[in-house]
């Protein structure tokens, strides 16, 4: 039994996908011995309704000078943060503005911000990205953000209009230093935005790749509020996102410095219909899961016993969780295509499956792509008319497994 990250309270266990590698881990052939393995586990918790995971990895060893994503390998997230930071400057940032980004990878958001000559610094711990994002001319700080640091940063530049951060509040799980951090570094009026993979969607979709080791929490209004109120903070305003499979971003402000939308109320309201806040809604997930698994390993036996050759198609960190708990090695899937440089050439984690350049998938269309990188499947998916003139299919597994006609 565990307690909260939260609220401290008692969680209750939801799901064990068993023991996983670091999702991502991709990794020579000669470090295959080395591989490191840890137990996956979710849990909810009933007093704060906080999704977790109840066994976690240590930060170094999924935040390094190895780690594999690059934000700015798609297109699309590229506008989508173009978008984000011309919101934030119009909507949030006060005569003398400052910004702070949790998680500033390669600089995908904050070039925006340096483009405007805004002061801003990048809280980033990896280094070969952070390094990325220097290179673009974007301040970056290699270290992870948490109340100490947080200090430092006020310390040297003052108070923020805006911390924000993308994808990255979820992965990590001493939250409650961070929000003691943001606290203390906030101006009065100023806002903790946030994006992340949005829970209500992760279960209606049985989107279950979403929960690896980086992703410590699975977020809804309902549980950020309580989180937000531990911390003297409220959601002012919470806004669903069309990007990574269904994400939900959320504005917080202290406590009665801000009007709260109407949305904020709605939203929550949804979550309770959708039994977001209750146990018996993970375990009806739990058991989608496993159907899940059971359909996709179903379809891939039958294509592998008609003679059909199927590749994946983008090594993503959420590909980890489905290979290596539905054991789907390279007698499945000849090999993944990726456009990541530092990813190709390696082998996938767990399940030793070959990383190719995309160029390999091009070259020699198989019969059959496993789409793994489907969070970015509209995109992908129109790009790739000459696969489909030449007879390819995607197979997709989220909402439910089939292949797209
Ligand atoms: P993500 O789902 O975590 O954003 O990772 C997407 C991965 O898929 C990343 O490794 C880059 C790769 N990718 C491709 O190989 N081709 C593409 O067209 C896109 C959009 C992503
Ligand atoms: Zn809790």
């Amino acid at each position: 039994m565990c307690n909260c990250l939260v609220c401290g309270n008692k969680v209750e266990h939801v799901i064990s996908f068993g023991d996983m590698p670091i999702a991502n881990g991709f990794l020579p052939e000669d470090m295959f011995e080395k591989e490191k393995f840890y137990p996956l586990d979710v849990g909810f918790c009933p007093t704060c309704s906080m999704v977790q995971l109840t066994k976690l990895v240590d930060k170094e060893d999924m935040f390094n000078e190895n780690y594999a994503y690059f934000a700015s390998t798609s297109r699309r997230m590229v506008e989508h943060f173009k978008k984000f930071a011309y919101w934030v400057m119009e909507t949030y940032l006060s005569e003398d503005p400052f910004v702070v980004e949790i998680g500033s990878n390669d600089g995908i958001m904050l070039q925006n911000y340096a483009k405007e000559n805004i002061k801003h610094v990048g809280v980033e711990p990896s280094e070969n990205v952070a390094q990325a994002a220097r290179e673009k001319g974007i301040n970056t700080l290699s270290c992870f953000f948490d109340k100490e640091n947080a200090q430092k940063i006020k310390a040297e530049y003052g108070e923020a209009d805006v911390i924000a951060g993308t994808n990255v509040m979820c992965h990590l799980p001493y939250i409650r230093s961070v929000f003691d951090g943001v606290t203390s570094l906030l101006k009065p009026q100023g806002v903790l935005i946030f994006e992340d993979p949005y829970v209500g969607d992760i279960v209606r979709r049985t989107s279950y790749d979403q929960i690896y080791d980086e992703h410590a929490f699975y977020f809804s209004v309902s549980s950020v509020s309580y989180l937000a109120g531990m911390h003297g903070l409220e959601v002012i305003d919470a806004l669903p996102q069309n990007v990574h499979g269904g994400s939900m971003r959320y504005i917080l402000a202290r406590k009665g410095a801000r009007d709260v939308s109407d949305r904020v109320r709605e939203i929550m309201a949804n979550e309770e219909k959708q039994g977001l806040k209750q146990l018996s809604t993970y375990q009806a997930f739990a058991a989608n899961v496993a159907q899940n698994k059971e359909d996709l390993l179903t379809l891939l036996k039958r294509l592998k016993a008609e003679g059909k050759r199927i590749v994946g198609y983008g090594a993503t960190s959420k590909s980890t969780t489905v290979l290596n708990y539905c054991g789907i090695g390279p007698e499945y899937i000849e090999f993944i295509s990726d456009t990541t440089p530092i990813k190709q050439g390696k082998y996938t984690p767990g399940m030793h499956i070959p990383v190719k350049p995309y160029e390999a998938f091009v070259s020699d269309y198989p019969e059959y792509a496993l789409l793994f990188a489907w969070n970015h499947g509209e995109e992908i998916i129109a790009n790739e008319t000459a696969f489909k003139d030449a007879g390819g299919k995607f197979i997709l597994y989220v909402d439910q497994v089939r292949v797209d006609e």
